[in-house]
């Protein structure tokens, strides 16, 4: 694909449809568009199309489709593998849904609301709130990434345990299929046995097989009470143990449960202003545990701390901080919540977000750790985030005096080693970040071939022309 001369033919009429505040092409308002947050990729683009409504992303698809011009449908440009970002070539429009942003409908009595695709995470958990009741998904870029991008990346976060991915949150769904055509299925039901769930085609799908538009989404009882603590522990093995207890003690009342290693701690400590950090001697490894339940309940924290006792008691913990104030608790979460950040600041990384079977996750980590040290000696595994979900970030920062370019030669060589230690053990190589651009060479090698198979057929009846994110999810 070359890119489009500045005459093309579509370009006045996608102008000329959108209307004046319906798109960019200026330099400088195009350029926060052209790379991805990790900074991985660098596209360039005509146009940023900025429709307003449902009918005008219809009608910039439709052209697009009639012109065969490739769209990148784009939400707050937090994708971790690319998604969101136009290849080199020049010739690819992207669709940005930031003004399809509103909250359309609250229905407070049937505990779910409707919103747009461009509606940024927190907004919608603020308007939940306004309306006494939950959203529970939560993300370290719930003030910038959308509600789109969430769906369509299949969204993760720290409430998963608990509430499940954005797959599971979803109800109903509205989106723009490849031809313009606009497949209405903003049902807020919780059962609908009406044939095939088409809807769940899309989630997930990072906009290769049409754009999603606005979502029906299941809304929660506001949980009034909560119990937050962090402990250390020597291994994940125990980690898993003590993650069994509280389950067999409180049940659903946990609802994170997140691995924070030593290492990472340290990154914490050294890169972020105004940490605490819990313990004076640094366990092996800390969990960042809290449980909720929607009524209030005065013995929460009571019951926690009982069980934390214990856990000390039988040697199972080796340290504990419960948040005694809010203040308490935010400083905890905010060790937790800084950790990407940390590692940025510290340098080069390799990144792995894998998910195993969390019983699986000790014997994973046994091996995986002496591996990456036979082919980076001295690298530094930071493998921390959501065990209670056995999603790990397996990530690895190189050995202290390594010159980046040096450490980050070693990359494929890591991940192969480590994706293949995942699926050998059942496991997978994107458990909450999606493929985007990042990782379609992963897909290929580790999907089933029938999966895959199937995978295209279903790219190639929804999107016939190939316009649809072109070279994301599927090469
Ligand atoms: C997290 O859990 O902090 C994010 O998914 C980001 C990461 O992979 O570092
Ligand atoms: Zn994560």
């Amino acid at each position: 694909m070359t890119k489009p001369h500045p005459a093309a033919p579509w370009l006045p009429v996608l102008r000329e449809s959108l209307g004046p505040d319906g798109y960019l092409d200026q330099a400088g308002d195009l350029e926060p568009f052209l790379s991805d947050w990790r900074k991985l990729y660098r596209g360039s683009t005509p146009l940023v199309a900025l429709p307003a409504t449902t009918a005008e992303v219809a009608s910039v698809v439709r052209l697009c489709a009639e012109y065969r011009v490739p769209i990148v449908p784009h939400g707050g440009n937090t994708s971790y593998c690319g998604g969101a970002t136009p290849s080199e070539s020049g010739a690819e429009v992207v669709l940005s849904l930031r003004r399809l942003n509103r909250v359309r409908e609250v229905d407070t009595a049937n505990y779910s609301v409707t919103v747009e695709a461009g509606c940024i995470l927190a907004r919608l958990q603020e308007a939940a709130e306004e309306a006494g009741r939950y959203f529970p998904m939560s993300l370290g870029s719930e003030g910038s990434c959308t509600v789109g991008g969430n769906l369509s990346t299949n969204a993760g976060g720290t409430a998963v345990l608990r509430y499940g991915m954005m797959r599971d949150l979803v109800l109903g769904l509205e989106v723009v299929l490849p031809d313009g055509r606009i497949l209405d299925q903003l049902r807020c039901l919780r059962k609908d046995n009406t044939g095939y769930d088409l809807k769940q085609l899309f989630i997930g799908a990072e906009g290769s097989l049409g754009v999603i538009t606005a979502a029906c989404l299941k809304l929660f009882p506001r949980p009034a009470a909560h119990a937050t603590a962090m402990v250390g522990l020597n291994s994940v093995a125990d980690a898993v143990t003590l993650l069994g207890r509280l389950r067999d003690a409180v049940g659903d009342a946990v609802v994170t449960f997140e691995l924070i290693p030593a290492a990472a701690l340290e990154l914490v400590g050294r890169h972020i202003d105004s940490v605490h950090l819990p313990f004076e001697m640094p366990p092996p490894f800390c969990v960042l545990m809290e449980l909720a339940l929607p009524a209030p309940d005065s013995d929460l924290v009571a019951r926690l701390e009982a069980l934390l006792g214990s856990g000390l008691e039988s040697g199972l913990l080796c340290d504990a901080v419960l948040a005694d104030s809010l203040a308490r608790r935010e400083q905890l979460w905010k060790l937790r919540e800084s950790i990407p950040e940390a590692q940025t600041r510290e340098g080069a990384s390799l990144k792995h977000d894998i998910s195993l079977p969390t019983s699986a996750l000790p014997g994973f980590m046994a091996e995986a750790v002496p591996l990456v040290d036979s082919i980076i000696p001295a690298a530094r595994v930071i493998a921390y985030g959501h065990l209670g979900d056995g999603n790990l970030h397996f990530n690895v920062s190189p050995p202290t005096n390594t010159e980046a370019a040096d450490f980050l030669e070693q990359g494929p060589a890591l991940k192969r080693a480590v994706h293949d230690l995942v699926k050998a053990r059942g496991g997978s190589f994107s458990a909450e970040h999606g493929i985007g651009r990042l990782k379609v060479g992963e897909l290929e090698r580790y999907e089933d071939p029938v999966a895959l198979s199937l995978m295209r057929q279903l790219k190639q009846s929804l999107d016939p022309l190939g316009i649809m994110n072109p070279g994301k999810v599927l090469a």
